[in-house]
């Protein structure tokens, strides 16, 4: 692979902000580090991508993206370990989902090495920032928007590639409870659901605050044409436990094909789990909550790790999940984080460390 890790200029900070951060009560993503990588689209090319200081962006009014809504963006982590080593979790897999987002959306695709050695050089400045409090991490945001300016509803012809880093603690507090969504929906066939795309997340929000209002912390999104099989939540893939048997919804162009998902259903078919990648419909969840088989639920997503589901409501009715001692959700979420912050073998060959 051709590489621009040398070609990256590094510009740092005068004085880092890293010491007025309370690593000990990091929430999810709302302290920015000192660096960021840019990289700008212009004349047809993707330019060298530079480590700057993290700050403002000065945009036009008539920048495509406040008009049409040109943006995509990934989700990372970067773990550390005991021994202070940098690790990431199968980053090429966030690379290449980022360009299939990009194709979808009409922004141009960005080279490996200008993602890959971008990313590394990123995090080997910002290694300081990685923290090492357990259930922590520094939480990685690669995206593009239309920075080019027009009213005309056409691609821009300008972009820009950022990449910015916030130490997080949870993404949530505790179990979550979701409502299973029988009005709205997230993504529909042929459309943007597979992409990152952020109009996919601005498009949730109502019926979120909407479910929110009700006492609901997620919504689960069923299919848009009938509304009978569940789909995904806002930020994450869902796994269903009926009996001994863990499932999850196929990916399709609906639903965002998550790391995270396939890497718990490599994970749980290794502990000797049975699953099944199958359709699941809102008709056989709510049977089985009724007839004590449905023993758990839980998300998973970058962000989310493994978050176990306390109960959902459908129709008017609540349905509360047991309490599991031995719950697929701890032994799969300990699994899949001994891996991520090299705690454990990693049989899979998923971690990446960051040379610092
Ligand atoms: N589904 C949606 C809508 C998401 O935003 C995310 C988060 O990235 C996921 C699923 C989980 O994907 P991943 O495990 O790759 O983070
Ligand atoms: C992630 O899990 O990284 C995501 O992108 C979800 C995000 C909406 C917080």
């Amino acid at each position: 692979m051709e590489t621009v890790a040398n070609k990256i200029a590094v510009e740092k900070v005068k004085s880092s902000k890293i010491q007025d951060v309370d690593f000990d009560n990091l929430s999810f993503g709302s302290v920015y580090s000192d660096h960021m990588l840019v990289c700008d689209y212009k004349d047809g090319k993707w330019n060298a991508p530079k480590v700057v200081p993290y700050q403002p962006i000065t945009l036009d009014p008539s920048a495509k993206i406040f008009h049409y809504g040109q943006s995509i963006f990934e989700g990372m982590k970067a773990y550390k370990d005991e021994d202070g080593k940098v690790w990431l979790f199968r980053p090429l897999e966030n690379f290449k989902r980022f360009n299939r987002s990009a194709q979808r959306l009409a922004i141009p695709e960005v080279p490996e090495s200008y993602f890959m050695d971008g990313l590394n050089t990123l995090i080997q400045v910002e290694s300081d920032w990685v923290p090492q409090n357990p259930g922590s991490s520094l939480y990685i945001r690669p995206f593009i928007f239309a920075s080019g300016n027009g009213f005309h509803a056409s691609p821009a012809n300008e972009y820009k590639f950022i990449i910015a880093c916030a130490p997080s603690g949870a993404y949530f507090s505790g179990k979550v409870k979701v409502l299973i969504e029988e009005t709205y929906s997230r993504a529909a066939n042929g459309g943007v659901g597979y992409a990152k795309a952020g109009g996919n997340y601005a498009g949730q929000f109502y019926p979120t605050k909407l479910a929110a209002d009700k006492g609901y912390q997620q919504v689960i999104w069923t299919d848009d044409n009938t509304h009978e099989f569940i789909e995904e939540a806002g930020a994450m893939n869902v796994f269903v436990r009926i009996n001994d048997t863990l499932m999850t919804a196929p990916t399709s162009d609906r639903i965002l094909d998550g790391i995270t998902r396939k890497s718990i259903l490599d994970i749980a078919k290794d502990e000797g789990i049975k699953t099944e990648v199958r359709k699941i419909s809102v008709h056989e969840l709510v049977e089985a909550a009724e007839n004590g088989s449905l023993k758990e639920m839980f998300g998973a997503g970058t962000a989310a790790v493994v978050s176990p589901i306390s109960g959902f409501g459908y129709h008017g009715k609540d349905y509360d999940l047991p309490d599991l001692k031995d719950s697929y959700a701890s032994l799969l979420k300990k699994r899949i984080t001994d891996i991520q912050y090299n705690r454990a073998e990693d049989k899979f060959g998923w971690r990446y460390e960051v040379i610092q």
